[in-house]
């Protein structure tokens, strides 16, 4: 039996529009185990139980790009990853899968091949490359091949997630962008992308709070979280460092490097929205891994 053990992540930090994702201390774990015949998903909500399964579809093409195949599969998922609320549960399931296939067989692809198909399946690597390589991940297109650089995340920065308890599909959330921008608002978006990058593995947090003010997608897509003003404002009197859409939504994260604030935060939050999911998180160098058992 195969148990692959894969992070959450937050995509695009605010700025960083498909290009920039981290890795969080969040976890899914999926074990597959050859059985003789068919197909056995436990643990997921009854919808999810057939065929169309990311992992079970993302196993499917892990086996095609190696030449292998099974007679049949029990998948078991046990997940702390949320679904359809931005913090990378379609890119875990997808890594599981691809990684699940490839380790059947005694890893005959390396990571940059999983890293290529699983951006082919989730569309962008953003999420795919923390959930797979962790840390802070640096990622870009070239021709129809991911390419990733890694940073540092500061060991103090203290992520407060805040779940709610609605979905944003991704799809919806990318219908509501606009398709072209000027050169103004690029040379806007780049410098600060760039700098968020370097200021999250320095733990600058003047840097950081000045430059994680995104003008390409979150002025869009504040309008899909009904609570987006609010839970601004409210961490902006928490004076935490900066706040944005995890991934498309719908959690929102919080920086900040004192646990003091974090905590106090976390308490407003719990009472004023009883029924979201508060979490405090922390980034991790652990991409995906998997053991033999
Ligand atoms: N970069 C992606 C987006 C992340 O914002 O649409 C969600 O998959």
């Amino acid at each position: 039996m195969i148990k692959v053990k894969v992070p959450a992540t937050s995509a695009n930090l605010g700025v960083g529009y498909d290009c920039l994702g981290l890795a969080l201390n969040e976890f899914a774990s999926v074990e597959f185990e050859e059985i003789e015949q068919g197909l056995e998903i436990i643990g997921c909500e009854k919808a999810y139980c057939n065929e169309d399964n990311l992992i079970y579809r993302a196993f499917l093409k892990g086996l095609e790009a190696i030449h292998k195949s099974v007679s049949g599969i029990r998948i078991t998922v046990d997940t702390k990853i949320p679904y359809a609320r931005g913090l990378g549960s379609s890119a875990a399931c997808i890594i599981a899968g691809l990684m699940g296939a490839n380790a059947f067989f005694h890893n005959p692809l390396n990571k940059y091949e999983i890293f290529k198909l699983a951006t082919q399946m989730e569309g962008h690597p953003d999420n795919v490359a923390p959930a797979l390589f962790g840390g802070l991940c640096v990622s870009f297109m070239e021709d129809d091949t991911p390419n990733m650089i890694r940073f540092g995340v500061k060991r103090d920065l203290l992520f407060v997630t805040m779940i709610p308890n609605y979905e944003v599909s991704t799809q919806k959330a990318r219908e509501v962008l606009p398709t072209t921008m000027t050169y103004k608002e690029a040379i806007y978006q780049m410098g600060r992308c760039t700098a968020l990058a370097k200021a999250i593995e320095l733990g600058n947090a003047l840097i950081i709070r000045k430059a994680c003010k995104d003008f390409m997608q979150e002025p869009y897509r504040k309008v899909l979280i009904p609570q987006y003003d609010e839970i601004k404002a409210l961490c902006n009197n928490h004076d935490m460092i900066t706040t944005y859409i995890s991934g498309s939504g719908s959690t929102m994260i919080s920086l900040t490097q004192d646990e003091g604030n974090a905590q106090a935060l976390i308490k407003e939050l719990k009472r004023n929205y009883p029924t979201w999911d508060i979490r405090l998180l922390q980034a991790t160098y652990d991409g995906a891994k998997y053991e033999v058992k």
